[in-house]
């Protein structure tokens, strides 16, 4: 039987678990948003490969498949952002995940149109400059996360502790999580919920090529690595186009040298055209322990069933 459970954070959204599947390029569009909504987490549209356009299209699809809140992760480091904004406000998403930027510069906007606020850092100082400008929660995002990352390689375990006793908002942890388990953990360290990434890049309605897919099932302990740290730190899977960037690195290549090699659309190439050799590979170190693709709402059901039933264990 599962419990009932509120807290800051389901309260804050209006869900039923304070599970959050993490807004992820190339990989979640409205088909994962809606059925992570619908399983009763939190869904967000990655807004960080889509032009305003399409996003507008993603949102409303979106609305069509759930009567569940919703939301739009939006990564300030690329252009076009204030377009994306401007049909966020105008379709009404009640949620927007901002990160990879300053959240001094749009948390006053969105808020004035009474949009919900989150903000994504990986240290306590951004987390407070975050609580300052106004947002409603931080999601502290550790060195294990796939994706981009911070320099300072703090961990998730370290991380949660030091963000939750800077900020009186709560916090959603983020970097290592894709079980029941793992999110009790986290809960413990003071999170309120907690932001999925990885796991879901790897469910059925993620927008992500197969190869992609696949490459995480194969993946084993040890094949993702925090690599252009010099440029924007990201965590990917080892293939040719990460050993090209290592040894780039160890011969001294300047950061336009590193910028040249990276190009543009290394990202789109790896994770949706399915170039698992030459694409840039996002996901996080607990790709080690993802072994097969099951639809969205199953990950739900199957980190909140394990949560409680470890709860239940280790309370007796
Ligand atoms: C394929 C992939 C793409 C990602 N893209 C984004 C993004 O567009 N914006 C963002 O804020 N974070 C992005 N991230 C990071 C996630 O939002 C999330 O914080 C992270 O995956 C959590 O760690 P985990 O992978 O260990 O679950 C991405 C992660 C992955 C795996």
């Amino acid at each position: 039987m599962l419990i009932m459970f509120s807290n800051r954070i389901t309260q804050l959204f209006n869900i039923k678990y304070p599970i959050i599947q993490a807004g992820m390029v190339w990989t979640s569009g409205w088909r994962l948003a809606s059925a992570v909504s619908n399983a009763g987490g939190l869904g967000l549209i990655g807004a960080g490969s889509m032009s305003a356009e399409i996003l507008q299209q993603h949102i409303q699809k979106c609305n069509a498949a759930t009567d569940k809140p919703f939301g739009v992760n939006v990564p300030l480091l690329y252009s076009g952002v204030e377009k994306q904004m401007q049909i966020i406000v105008e379709e009404k998403v009640p949620i927007v995940f901002t990160s990879a930027g300053n959240p001094s510069s749009w948390t006053k906007y969105l808020k004035q149109h009474d949009i919900k606020v989150v903000h994504v850092v990986s240290s306590s100082r951004f987390a407070k400059k975050a609580e300052e400008t106004g947002c409603d929660a931080v999601v502290a995002e550790g060195f294990e996360a796939g994706g981009h990352n911070g320099r300072e390689e703090t961990t998730t375990m370290v991380l949660i502790p030091l963000v939750c006793d800077a900020v009186k908002i709560p916090v959603i942890a983020a970097g290592g999580i894709a079980t029941g388990r793992q999110m009790l953990a986290a809960m413990v360290l003071g999170a309120e919920g907690v932001q999925v990434g990885s796991r879901f890049a790897i469910s059925e309605e993620a927008s992500c090529h197969l190869n992609f897919k696949n490459a995480v099932i194969n993946a084993s302990e040890g094949d993702t690595l925090l690599t252009l740290k010099q440029l924007t730190p990201v965590r990917v899977i080892k293939n040719d186009f990460f050993r090209k960037v290592q040894e780039a690195e160890s011969n001294g290549a300047s950061k336009e040298e590193l910028d040249q090699l990276l190009g543009k659309g290394r990202a789109k190439k790896g994770m949706f055209e399915g170039d698992i050799n030459e694409g840039e590979l996002e996901v996080g170190q607990v790709s080690s322990s993802i072994k097969k693709i099951v639809p969205a709402a199953e990950i739900v059901n199957e980190i909140w069933q394990e949560y409680t039933d470890t709860l239940k264990r280790i309370s007796k």
